[in-house]
């Protein structure tokens, strides 16, 4: 027997983000230092990849975090109660809102936001297939910005954010605090985020799960360049370029960097980038934050700390935060 799909269609549909890949790249490559925008490591190779890294010894932060979820679910479910609507940013494949959805079973919905059409539905499909009495609200957006609509969904309800993943440290921090005061706000007094957040450890552990020894960061790393030549008209060499993964303790961040082997030249289109010998692009930062640098950040963007979940060697921290009556810069 053939088992139907749970069809949900696509509720807000925000169409691709404008602006060429070529642009963000030219752009990116004329700065210094160089640069690459790391939302190009996300093409299907790249997706296969990311999920690879979360598999691995060195990668602790996705074990751990979906350690903490399981050990302590029954704050989490009644931090977030009963009613709520789950908006999830960058929902992807849903696997940690798996966890969350088994238990919190009284929602008034569910919205899972993601800029990548086919992996939203298919996810969508598979969690109404498990969850057949849920409202599921999908919308295929680029959630760093403004979706039109949302906001009246949002304003129906008590929404909650969710946010896993310490993506959140991919942000410049001024970004970070920039993208909270928006959540903040589209959330309303007395809605909520619930946000995985990576925080600071020693260099040795860090720099392993950014270049871990099977090179599949390494992998995942280059395959920025094979996506760009694909989509922006380019021809790097990927065996022309080293991964490299650096603690910048000052910073408080982890920066992968593409480096040079030897001089040389790309073409990107019409245009010719000259790069020398050890010469390096970085193509991510992965911020890693204190727990009061965390919750200070979050007060500023509106946010009162309600709960904070780590685990027994504080590797990582799950925070459950109720943005306050006035927005941010009020407490
Ligand atoms: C998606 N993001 C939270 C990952 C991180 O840890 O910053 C991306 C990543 N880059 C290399 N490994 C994982």
């Amino acid at each position: 027997m053939v088992s139907r799909q749970a069809e949900v269609p696509l509720f807000i549909d925000a169409g691709l983000p404008t602006g060429s890949i070529r642009d963000d790249v030219m752009a990116g490559l004329s700065r210094s230092p160089r640069s690459l925008p790391p939302k190009l490591f996300y093409d299907e190779e790249g997706s296969r990849l990311f999920d690879a890294i979360c598999e691995l010894d060195e990668y602790y932060p996705t074990r751990t975090e979906i350690g903490i979820m399981r050990t302590r679910l029954d704050e989490i479910v009644e931090a977030v109660g009963a009613g709520a609507l789950l908006v999830e940013y960058g929902s992807g494949s849903s696997v940690k809102t798996e966890i969350l959805l088994e238990r919190l079973d009284q929602l008034a919905g569910y919205v899972p936001i993601d800029i990548s059409r086919e992996h939203l539905l298919a996810s969508a499909s598979r969690i109404a297939r498990r969850h057949p009495n849920l409202a599921i609200y999908p919308v295929a957006a680029d959630y760093t910005t403004m979706i039109p609509g949302l906001a009246d969904l949002t304003a129906k309800h008590r929404a909650v954010v969710y946010f896993p993943g310490s993506t959140i440290g991919n942000f410049q921090p001024s970004e970070a605090e920039a993208f909270l005061t928006r959540a903040a706000k589209l959330v309303g007094p007395g809605g909520g985020m619930l946000i995985g957040v990576d925080l600071r450890k020693d260099a040795s552990v860090l720099e392993a799960a950014y270049d871990d020894a099977l090179g599949v960061t390494a992998a995942f790393n280059l395959n920025i360049l094979r996506h760009i030549n694909r989509e922006a008209g380019a021809d790097f060499d990927l065996g022309a370029f080293r991964h490299r993964a650096v603690w910048n303790g000052e910073a408080s961040r982890i920066e992968m960097h593409l480096v040079s082997r030897f001089d040389q030249e790309v073409r990107i289109g019409d245009a010719v980038i000259p790069l020398t010998s050890g010469e390096s692009i970085v193509t991510e930062h992965s911020y890693k934050y204190t727990l009061p640098g965390f919750a200070e950040m979050a007060t500023r963007a509106g946010f009162n700390t309600a709960q904070t979940w780590t685990d027994s060697g504080d590797l990582f921290s799950l925070h459950y935060l109720v943005a306050r009556a006035g927005g941010a810069g009020k407490e």
